[in-house]
């Protein structure tokens, strides 16, 4: 059982502000020609509109509940016939295709809780690439005034879902709590440093080819996000 079974639908009304990472993945993706792996793919707020925009992709996702929503939105918006939907975990994903691009969109790689299960991830992604293909993902790191502003406080984040944040700066990782009428849950994610990702990559056998501050493309410069758009290396 997933942490993210018994909230599959409550996810995309709590997650109803993020639009920002959604044209930049799709971009990607048909700049990419497909098919892309996507990996934590949820209930499809990411893979949804790149099927729609003529892109297959393998979703993978160890959440059956997520994925059942994912199924149902892809058939009500008509692209189910370009959405492979494969129940498995990110550190071993079901997938034996190779693919010119794999994604792993909002911070679905903070769940991985030590480098040796990020360094297991990140070489499952890279071993699904093509020659030439790229990884991207995105994930944060808090600023002191986030921890600040929100440990330990249910603050509603949409109208009648409210979250909590228990912030662990020792440890670096966060205790999230989410509750709503649709349901509830708690998750722990772990961040690192940027400079700590970038290691990894190199280590997982990639190149960095770009870290952004946000989708738009501006350069990194020590903000709470960081995307990643890494090949691998030659
Ligand atoms: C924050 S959600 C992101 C969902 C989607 N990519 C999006 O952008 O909305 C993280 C997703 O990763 C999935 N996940 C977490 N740990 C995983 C793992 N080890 N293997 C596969 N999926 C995982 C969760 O079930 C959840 O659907």
């Amino acid at each position: 059982m997933s942490e993210y079974d018994p909230i599959a639908r409550l996810y995309d009304p709590w997650s109803a502000s993020v639009v920002e990472d959604v044209s930049f993945y799709v971009e990607e993706a048909l700049a990419s020609g497909g098919p892309v792996v996507e990996l934590g793919v949820g209930t499809g707020r990411i893979a949804i509109p790149t099927a729609a925009a003529g892109v297959a992709v393998i979703g993978v996702d160890s959440s059956q509940g997520m994925l059942e929503v994912c199924a149902e939105q892809a058939r009500a918006a008509g692209v189910a016939g370009l959405l492979d939907l494969r129940l498995g975990d990110l550190r071993h994903p079901p997938v034996d295709e190779q693919v010119p691009l794999v994604t792993c969109p909002f911070r679905a790689y903070l769940h991985l809780a030590s480098d040796a299960e990020r360094l297991v991830a990140l070489a499952a992604a890279r071993s699904l690439l093509r020659p030439g293909g790229r990884l991207i993902f995105d994930v944060f790191m808090p600023s002191r005034e986030d921890i600040e502003e929100t440990h330990g406080r249910w603050i509603e984040r949409e109208p009648g879902i409210d979250e909590r944040a228990d912030w662990d700066t020792e440890a670096q990782t966060l205790t999230l709590s989410v509750r709503g009428a649709a349901g509830e849950s708690t998750m722990q994610l772990s961040w690192l440093e940027p400079a700590r990702w970038h290691a990894l990559l190199v280590e997982a056998g990639f190149e960095v080819a770009a870290c952004y501050g946000w989708f738009d493309r501006r350069p990194y410069r020590g903000g709470e996000d960081s995307v990643w758009i890494a090949h691998v290396r030659k």
